[in-house]
């Protein structure tokens, strides 16, 4: 085994925290059943503590050890896509500390595909004899845009030195926005399962293999139900990636119909620009001064892949505005229109 990773484990069992790669983005890791190593995520992050974390589990773990029961619907998903960017929420065994649910009675299981989250996932369940799970959230500050490389991680937290926070690399995260988060903990009151975080796997997906349509909380939102309302309408946990803002750059965020960019843009006062308008093909005449057209792919597997470094990069850029052409509204861009929206919405007020 590689002296990093067997570093890393050990850390973990010292109630110290290890950010670590997953093909979905980067996590922030704590030893699940060490409240107080929780604790460190919560205030590194600038997280409130009533915010659930998910627990990261390597293939083949022991799920009875984490939730008190592990529907067949669960057992299902699991098969079709663990390990892969698919959280799922079950009812929470009573030995796992509150802490890291935020409270709930609930827990967040996720089997992280990408080899140095199993490799690490691995050794330091061999460490602690067993069971073991890491609690990680994305490793940003909250609010802000997840990382999905080592570098973001490490510019993220430059206040952390190498002794209170080790990194490990594991280059650019193949998927590039968080897993699809479905709710199964509500299965015996009649509620769900339900997609409470769209993700690279789609309600299409889910339904293949549950052989039903899963209800679907951001489809509520979408349609205009404000969140304290739609949640208390489902009665469904508190997820933090549900906050309108969310995901955000600090350069404020705006997506705009192609056809509208260019009026949108020719418009702008000297004193927005530059901006940078980012979008699926070259325009017409771009020559406007202080405006910069950044083309970006038209697949969304590829475009979820790129967005939040690209995020990055333009929130570095000194520009005064980000546009993005709204992509399109099938379902394949559900979840980047998620993203987006969330981020724009941040400067809507
Ligand atoms: O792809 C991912 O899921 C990444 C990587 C690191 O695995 N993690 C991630 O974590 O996105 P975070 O904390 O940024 O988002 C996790 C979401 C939060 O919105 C949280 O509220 C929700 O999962 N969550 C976790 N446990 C939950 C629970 N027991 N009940 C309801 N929501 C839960
Ligand atoms: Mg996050």
């Amino acid at each position: 085994m590689d002296d990093l990773i067997r570093e890393a484990a050990q850390r973990l069992a010292d109630g110290r925290l290890v950010a670590f790669p997953t093909e979905t983005v980067y996590g922030l890791g704590a030893d699940a059943e060490n409240e107080a190593a929780i604790a460190r995520i919560y205030a590194a992050k600038g997280r409130p503590s009533d915010h659930p974390v998910i627990v990261h589990v390597a293939d083949g773990a022991n799920l009875e050890y984490w939730a008190s029961h592990v529907p067949v619907q669960a057992r299902r998903l699991i098969d079709a896509f663990w390990p892969g960017p698919l959280t799922l929420i079950l009812p929470r065994a009573d030995r796992v500390p509150a802490a890291v649910a935020g409270g709930q009675d609930t827990i967040g299981l996720r089997c992280p595909s990408h080899p140095v989250a199993q490799d690490l996932l691995k050794a330091f369940s061999q460490l602690k004899g067993g069971n073991a799970g890491v609690a990680a959230p994305s490793a940003n500050k909250f609010g802000q845009v997840s990382p999905t490389q080592a570098d973001h991680v490490r510019a993220e937290f430059v206040e952390l030195g190498d002794e209170e926070l080790l990194v490990l690399e594991g280059g650019a995260s193949e998927v590039g926005i968080e897993s699809t988060i479905v709710d199964l903990s509500r299965l015996e009151e009649g509620v769900g399962p339900m997609i409470l975080r769209p993700g690279h796997i789609t309600a299409d997906d889910l339904s293949r293999v549950l052989g039903t349509e899963p209800e679907s909380l951001f489809g509520l939102k979408r349609q205009g139900a404000d969140q304290q309302a739609s949640e208390n309408k489902t009665g469904a946990p508190r997820v933090s990636g549900s906050l309108k803002a969310h995901y955000a750059p600090r350069t404020p965020l705006f997506v705009l119909p192609q056809a509208e960019i260019l009026q949108w843009v020719a418009q702008l006062p000297q004193d927005q620009l530059p901006i940078a308008c980012v979008v699926f093909d070259a325009v017409e005449n771009p020559v406007l001064p202080g405006v910069e057209w950044v083309l970006i792919d038209s697949d969304p597997k590829a475009y979820a892949r790129k967005l939040y470094a690209l995020l990055r990069q333009l929130d570095r850029g000194g520009y005064r505005r980000l546009v993005f052409e709204q992509p399109p509204s099938s379902a394949a861009w559900r979840a980047i229109n998620d993203r987006l929206g969330r981020a724009a919405a941040a400067f809507s007020k």
